[in-house]
């Protein structure tokens, strides 16, 4: 099987939050035998548009990705499951949170190998932001990363000012802030 046939197993919660599962499979190593980061990104990449999408109700692009950090290698044959909430929405960007486990099915052990924070736009039918509904944290994990993301999203934008100053003075200037 193609790896980009491998289905997602999809289980979303009474809150709406996604939980997507996926066997990794032979066909996703690396030369060290170990899963490959790009599988994991490729993925990522696609919950948080699963997740981004239903919330928002229109198309959505991935605008930044951050913090991707592969804290322990996923061996092939483990079951893994991507937790992805929305956390915090701007007007028409969104930051959806997504948790990744992995679990190996022999040793019946489950452990927490990355979470990254994507930040989604959704995009209307004249293929320009359109704006999302407004989200309301309503529990107490909820509470605590809404601040969280708000922080993120701060900086993001500090981030991106930067660099367009720095651009600005110098075209060729494309180093990250
Ligand atoms: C996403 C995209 C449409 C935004 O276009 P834009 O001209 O910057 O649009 P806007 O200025 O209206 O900004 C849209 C939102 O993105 C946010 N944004 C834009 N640039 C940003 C940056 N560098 N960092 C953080 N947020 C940013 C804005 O704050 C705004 O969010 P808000 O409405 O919640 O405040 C455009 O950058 C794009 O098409 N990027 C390519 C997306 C893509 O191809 N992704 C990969 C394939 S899916």
């Amino acid at each position: 099987m193609n790896r980009t046939e491998n289905p997602l197993e999809e289980v979303v919660d009474e809150k709406g939050r996604l939980s997507m599962r996926v066997l990794m499979t032979p066909d996703m190593v690396n030369f060290s035998g170990k899963v490959h980061g790009g599988v994991l990104l490729k993925y990522l990449d696609q919950v948080a548009y699963i997740c981004g999408t239903r919330y928002a109700g229109t198309y959505v692009v991935t605008l930044s990705v951050d913090r991707v950090e592969f804290i322990a290698p996923i061996q092939v044959g483990e079951l893994v499951t991507f937790q992805a909430s929305v956390n915090y929405t701007g007007r028409t960007s969104m930051e959806v949170g997504i948790r990744v486990l992995s679990e190996s099915l022999h040793e019946q052990s489950v452990r927490h190998t990355n979470s990254s924070y994507f930040t989604m736009v959704a995009i209307g039918d004249n293929n320009k932001p359109t704006p999302v509904p407004e989200f309301k944290p309503s529990d107490t994990v909820e509470r605590r990363r809404f601040p969280e993301a708000h922080q993120r999203r701060n900086d993001r934008i500090r981030r991106a000012r930067i660099r367009r100053d720095r651009r600005e003075r110098n075209p060729l200037d494309l180093l990250p802030a």
